[in-house]
């Protein structure tokens, strides 16, 4: 094994462990404001122009380092905000004199939720070095090394400082001395620091005691604590924490803080104030941060907060609160969630099975929505979406403990899984990415091409918008959302702020009346969207239309552990029922959700009728729980009538398309 390198760390930062002047230890503070903090509690919605309003402050207030960009803030600026992400990058840069900027780098994920070649990753490394960057928190969900050497090698290789990290999660495999052994691995690839990275808020004060205690006795690098506010414990394990030996912690402006962000960096630095330890920021300064966020607040936030900013549950099955809210949603789509107590006990026998993966994107999904397959299927892993097999065949890297064998074997039959890093397998993208643009035109330097390869579909709409004059220019979709939110108050749409509604009560009444009459549903939901005329109803027991215009893979822009993050990739089978009555056999619905013909945007029609397709071929998409599964051929026969529009909501056991039997 390669003996450990010490690299430079950021000019402004301070030696771990060394006594300032007098004999107080120096305590580095992280700020997340402008990344995690609205990243978890504004669904990413601060823009570059609030950042700037209040930047030469931050800068000026004694952080350690200013985490500005990573996560999910990326994709957001693209879609929702028509900003460039990589000029977001340069100004903050150009404002911040004193204070390094972090990021958080989802490894051989880069910024989106699948694994990309070695050589994207090097030039988005590169190019972010290039555009300001100075610190990369480096994380992969399972904590599967392999999956960070690379990004690793190349933040080393281009200057930066690269922090390596612990997902933290709780499971009979991951002990103290498992940490340690994947930290000391990651100090061999060449990390200047660690973080442990408690996403979902579960790390007690006295396991974070222990495991720094150990981390520091075994590790020659810098040790940083993330935390989320999530169960309240965070302020707590923060003093433990650095009291064994952490040297930084990550903490947000107060108004941004708690419930599901970090913990308050004007609370931490009245703490530490009685201690050894000195955190050093300007109390003014922080006192200007915290109006000027206070003032933003109500443009900025539109969702509705939780009642609670505790969540008490997650300190008894440890399933972050993200994750609840969307098995809800998910199984009332499935009209099942008088089942939602059976998927909570079977989630952490899931879990098992897969070899207890922390629970985060994009994890978090797929033990989520197999979860909810096995309860609803009636037989476990009978529903199995491509994202569980691509899981268990070693797609996504090493589970931390091995697979159940008999799962494994159910699932992927004679296949054989993957034991090398899954990014070997990708060939390199950036030759044949030029190629594949249909207007290079729209391409104004490099970093544009790095924003197409992770967001092809976003990054092009924003620069069609981009090249348009400033006049034409249709308005940005956060602006849209504002007017919507702002608009009379309506029954919100469980799940999407983009999908908000803006209608008065009066119309939404009158409208949801015409509608039960005339279909005999009653109809507890109706979104109107004026701008491209869609309409979509939810009757009980029926779940919302799509508008036929929408893609068929939703797309992510959410926190870290809400498992609501759809994990793009190719459907998989769920064998069908044929169903013979009075019009003839048909291939009908496994489960609720949305029809498609084709497997996205582009992609050819499957089937069409007066096609011969043989037992076991794809003849449609039924998406559920934003996983897309693939309905296949039960024998050779013939496509007879196509029941459904492309689109369409169905329901389970509903007949999709008649067959003819050959
Ligand atoms: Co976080």
């Amino acid at each position: 094994m390669a003996k450990t390198q010490k690299k430079r760390t950021p000019k402004t930062s301070s030696k771990p462990h060394a006594a300032a002047a007098g004999s107080r230890i120096p305590l580095r503070i992280t700020d997340t404001t402008l990344r995690d903090a609205h990243q978890s509690l504004w669904a990413t919605r601060m823009r570059t122009k609030d950042i700037v309003g209040i930047l030469d402050t931050i800068d000026a207030a004694g952080f350690y380092s200013l985490e500005v960009w990573g996560g999910a803030t990326f994709d957001v600026c693209l879609r929702f905000l028509r900003e460039n992400p990589w000029e977001r990058l340069r100004l903050i840069k150009s404002r911040a004199k004193h204070t390094p900027l972090q990021m958080l780098l989802r490894g051989q994920n880069i910024l989106g939720y699948q694994h990309y070649p070695d050589d994207l990753l090097d030039r988005f490394v590169a190019l972010s070095c290039r555009n300001g960057m100075d610190i990369f928190r480096i994380f992969d969900a399972l904590n599967d090394n392999r999956n960070m050497e690379y990004a690793i090698k190349a933040v080393n290789k281009h200057g930066g400082h690269a922090q390596g990290t612990l997902c933290y999660t709780i499971s009979p495999v991951h002990t103290v001395e498992e940490y340690v052994r994947i930290a000391r691995e990651q100090v061999q690839m060449g990390v200047d620091s660690i973080c442990i990275k408690d996403m979902a808020g579960i790390l007690s004060p006295i396991s974070a005691e222990k495991l720094i205690s150990a981390l520091t006795a075994n590790v020659d690098v810098p040790v940083q604590m993330h935390c989320h506010a999530t169960s309240g414990m965070a302020v707590a394990t923060y003093v433990e924490g650095v009291r064994a030996g952490a040297g930084a912690i990550d903490c947000a402006i107060s108004v941004m803080s708690g419930s599901s962000s970090q913990p308050a960096a004007e609370t931490m630095l009245s703490i530490f104030d009685e201690t050894s330890y000195r955190a050093n920021l300007d109390r003014d300064a922080l006192r200007k941060i915290c109006k000027y966020f206070t003032d933003l607040t109500p443009h900025r936030n539109l969702s509705s907060q939780p009642i609670n900013p505790i969540d008490p549950e997650i300190l008894i099955h440890h399933i972050p609160g993200g994750m609840i809210s969307n098995l809800r949603s998910q199984l009332q789509q499935q009209d099942a969630l008088d089942r939602l107590p059976e998927v909570l006990e079977e989630l952490p026998r899931t879990r098992a099975d897969l070899g207890y993966p922390p629970l985060v994107t994009p994890t978090s999904q797929i033990v989520g929505v197999q979860s909810v397959m096995n309860v609803l299927a009636g037989e476990r892993y009978a529903m199995v979406p491509q994202e569980t097999k691509n899981y268990v065949k070693g797609l996504y890297g090493r589970s931390p403990a091995p697979i159940n064998p008999a799962i494994k074997k159910k699932i992927l039959g004679k296949e054989k899984a993957v034991t090398g890093r899954p990014a070997d397998l990708l060939e390199p993208i950036l030759p044949r990415i030029t190629l594949e643009m249909e207007d290079p035109t729209l391409i104004n330097e490099e970093e544009d091409i790095i924003s197409y390869c992770l967001f092809p579909e976003q990054a092009k709409e924003y620069f069609q918008w981009r090249a348009l004059p400033t006049e034409d220019r249709p308005p940005i979709p956060a602006d849209l959302e504002r007017k919507k939110q702002s608009a009379p108050a309506v029954e919100p749409a469980p799940d999407s702020a983009s999908a908000k509604p803006f209608l008065s009560d009066r119309d939404y009444r009158e409208i949801r009346d015409l509608m039960t009459k005339v279909n005999q549903f009653q109809f507890s939901e109706v979104t109107i969207r004026r701008n491209d005329l869609a309409l979509s109803l939810k009757a009980e027991g029926m779940q919302a239309a799509r508008t036929p215009t929408s893609e068929p893979a939703p797309k992510p822009e959410a926190a870290e552990t809400s498992g609501s993050e759809p994990v793009g990739s190719p459907p998989e089978t769920i064998e069908p029922e044929v169903s013979p009555d009075a019009d003839g056999p048909a291939v009908k619905a496994p489960l609720n959700g949305t029809f498609y013909l084709s497997s996205g945007p582009g992609k050819p029609l499957l089937v069409k009728p007066g096609d011969t397709v043989q037992a076991g071929d794809a003849v449609c998409i039924v998406e559920a729980m934003k996983l897309f599964n693939q309905i296949k051929a039960p024998s050779r026969c013939r496509i007879v009538k196509i029941l459904k529009q492309h689109g369409d909501p169905v329901k389970k056991d509903q007949p999709l398309i008649r067959i003819e039997p050959l």
